[in-house]
């Protein structure tokens, strides 16, 4: 590898950078230098990635106490911690997320999609996609579960973007946008109890949360972390993949043409889109060996430190076939883009809905849909860890 240092810089499109092709070549698990300092192995092939994300000799809360970027463990109460914790946690969440669900707000979103597609509609052109469909669609989505008035969305989405920044804010500023989103959460749950001991409660996450029969209801601060995480869990990751499918299909007229011909053919499409665009510019979340494991041919020690890269597994010529061509209609396609294991995306169900019904409202309204700068020109998100475009202008 040219460099030895992690992240690696990222790349001018939806792929992840280059090294990670090289990487799935090489013997063993290379090792590199974090941004924080410490060394770490990578993980890039598909079985050994898997073998990270569900083995309980691997710890994510052990890593936590020295964060690699800006988080802290407290901001999120699943993403940095181990069983028991974590699975108590999860639990609670878990119904609100099922396939059942996603299934019912379905009829909502669509209603949702066409109703920001009027707005778009009635504004000028150029549009941008981001700001004017993607993200509102994931953030309504989200901001409503959790009772969030969407009024306040303008206060959270800076606080979101500091939070969700590797390099592109100062820490300082990144930490008291930690704490300012704490502020914001607790006072939101407070709001809750109080309609809740009026005899009002509000029908939102956060509400069920707190009603939660005992003993498995959260505590209060559990609560309030839950939603600082979920806000930045739920939009940041889906309005920005959402963006890059929209582009994937604004730069292949066939696709688009097919897509709008046949909807059948968006399952198979989402989940080659899902694949193939890299989201994490990080790679997946830091785990440290609990005792000596054995990881394909090498031996990790105990304290050592692996990342396991979900964009280079989704690219595992063991596993996929062609792994570097884009294959809407690819019919075997375990793909890792929601995780694996005991922290599998709890939001995937519903993250496939919105993108679904996002991506085919949109083909739908505009069947002259085209990408109004030239794809080289688009500007890409840097130094913040959900990668995506900063804007995406459309004419139609
Ligand atoms: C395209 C959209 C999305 C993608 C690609 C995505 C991807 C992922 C991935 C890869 C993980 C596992 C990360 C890890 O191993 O730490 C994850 C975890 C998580 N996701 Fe998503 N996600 C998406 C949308 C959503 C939505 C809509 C929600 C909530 C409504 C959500 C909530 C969460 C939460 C709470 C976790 C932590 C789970 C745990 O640690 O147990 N995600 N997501």
């Amino acid at each position: 590898m040219t460099t030895d240092r992690f992240p690696f810089p990222e790349g001018p499109d939806a792929r992840p950078p280059k090294e990670y092709e090289e990487l799935l070549g090489l013997p063993g698990l290379p090792e590199v230098t974090l941004s924080n300092g410490r060394r770490a192995r990578l993980v890039s092939r598909y079985a050994e990635v898997r073998a990270v994300l569900s083995d309980d000799r691997f710890s994510r809360a052990a890593f936590s106490g020295r964060p690699m970027f800006a988080r802290t463990p407290e901001s999120l109460a699943l993403a940095t911690s181990d069983p028991p914790v974590h699975t108590r946690r999860r639990r609670a969440v878990l119904h609100a997320f099922t396939a059942r669900r996603a299934r019912q707000q379905t009829p909502w979103l669509r209603e949702l999609a066409e109703e920001l597609l009027d707005d778009l509609e009635k504004g000028g052109r150029p549009v941008d996609l981001v700001d004017g469909f993607t993200v509102p669609l994931a953030l309504r989505v989200i901001t409503k579960t959790l009772g969030i008035p969407w009024e306040d969305r303008t206060r959270l989405r800076p606080l979101v973007d500091r939070m969700m920044s590797t390099s592109r804010f100062a820490p300082e500023e990144v930490a008291e946008a930690h704490a300012a989103s704490g502020r914001y959460f607790t006072a939101l749950v407070a709001a809750r109890q109080g309609e809740i001991a009026s005899g009002r409660p509000g029908d939102d996450l956060l509400t069920e949360l707190l009603t939660a029969p005992e003993p498995e209801r959260l505590s209060v601060e559990e609560i309030a972390v839950f939603g600082a995480g979920l806000l930045m869990a739920g939009y940041e990751t889906t309005g920005n993949q959402l963006a890059m499918c929209a582009l994937t299909v604004l730069q292949d007229p066939a696709l688009a043409a097919r897509l709008r011909a046949d909807p059948d053919a968006l399952v198979p499409a989402v989940e080659e889109m899902l694949r193939w665009n890299a989201l994490g510019s990080t790679g997946g979340a830091p785990h440290v060996a609990m005792e000596d494991v054995r990881l394909g041919d090498t031996l990790v020690r105990a304290g050592e430190v692996v990342v396991p890269l979900i964009d280079a597994a989704n690219r595992d010529p063991g596993v996929f076939t062609e792994p570097g061509r884009f294959d809407p209609a690819r019919e075997t396609n375990p793909h890792l883009a929601f995780g694996h294991g005991r922290h599998f995306c709890p939001g995937a169900h519903l993250a496939r809905a919105e993108i679904h019904v996002g991506l085919g409202a949109l083909l739908g309204r505009f069947p002259t849909l085209a990408l109004a700068v030239p794809a080289g020109e688009l500007v890409w998100r840097r130094g913040m860890f959900i990668r995506g475009l900063r804007e995406l202008p459309v004419r139609w």
